[in-house]
């Protein structure tokens, strides 16, 4: 029976352990970790980016409080993060008041609504997001989830330290004539904010009025062929919060 039980978890240890080295991590000699963009054969897209000290305004905001050089049992760090840094989300309560006091935090974002089908678009380079350009999209009536990559992705906007005011985003005619005529829920953009500088305050409030449409925003949308994807969004549970950091995959 014991050693029944023994084979049977050597077994099972078999199976499980296989796939694990089988992969394309480098566990040999040299310790060091793969870091990609890119996962399963090209299936599998990381569309987050990295949060590095000192990329897209991002300054320091990691903190080795205990480490193991100094005598301590564990590396521990603190983090200290503005919520909309990075690749983000925008809950209701980020531009509207009354929304964040009553509770339209990000845990109350919808997760279907995050997560699914989605159309990945390159917007005309040469303009911010208007009524005009949006109309040129031609995205058809059933598609709710769109990631708009623009020129911030050329620029490599992302990946400056400063932030860049001349980034594109959503004009105030556009944000409404996406609202009006399409049945878009999800908006991903390749900066910092959906809305244009010129408009920030009024496209967000546009976008976030019904509460039925989220914000991703920051996403790393270089290296990824336009067209059709399963995108998946995580946020975190932060209570309270009117904006969290995010990752997001595509799938092909
Ligand atoms: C622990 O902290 C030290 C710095 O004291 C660092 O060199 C080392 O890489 C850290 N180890 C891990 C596992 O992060
Ligand atoms: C270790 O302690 C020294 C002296 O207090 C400090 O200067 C240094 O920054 C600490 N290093 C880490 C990785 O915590
Ligand atoms: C988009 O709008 C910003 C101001 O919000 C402006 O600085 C930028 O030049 C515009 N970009 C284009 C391509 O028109």
């Amino acid at each position: 029976m014991a050693t029944n039980t023994t084979i049977n978890s050597l077994i099972l240890l078999l199976i499980f352990t296989l796939p694990i080295l089988n992969c394309s991590c480098s566990l040999s000699d040299e310790l060091k970790p793969l870091r990609r963009e890119v996962y399963g054969n090209g299936r599998i897209f990381d569309i987050t980016h990295r949060y590095t000290a000192g990329a897209a305004g991002l300054g320091d905001f990691l903190w080795l409080v205990q480490s193991m050089k100094n005598g301590s049992l564990y590396n521990f760090s603190l983090l200290q993060l503005e919520v909309h840094s990075g690749t983000h989300v925008d809950a209701p309560g980020h531009m509207i008041d009354r929304y964040f006091d009553a509770g339209f935090d990000v845990d109350t974002l919808d997760l279907e609504v995050l997560n699914g089908p989605a159309l990945l678009v390159d917007v005309p380079r040469d303009n911010n997001i208007t009524a005009e350009v949006m109309e040129s999209l031609h995205i058809p009536k059933g598609v709710n989830r769109v990631l708009f990559r623009t020129s911030n992705t050329d620029r490599k906007l992302m990946f400056k330290e400063e932030f860049d005011s001349s980034y594109v985003g959503f004009m105030r005619d556009g944000a409404r004539w996406l609202v009006e005529n399409t049945d878009i829920k999800l908006v991903g953009i390749d900066y910092l904010s959906a809305a244009a500088f010129d408009d920030l305050v009024p496209s967000h409030l546009v976008f976030h009025e019904s509460r039925e449409i989220i914000l991703v925003e920051g996403l790393k949308l270089d290296d990824v062929s336009a067209g059709i994807y399963s995108v998946h969004c995580l946020p975190l549970r932060l209570s309270g919060s009117e904006g969290s950091p995010i990752r997001c995959i595509l799938i092909k």
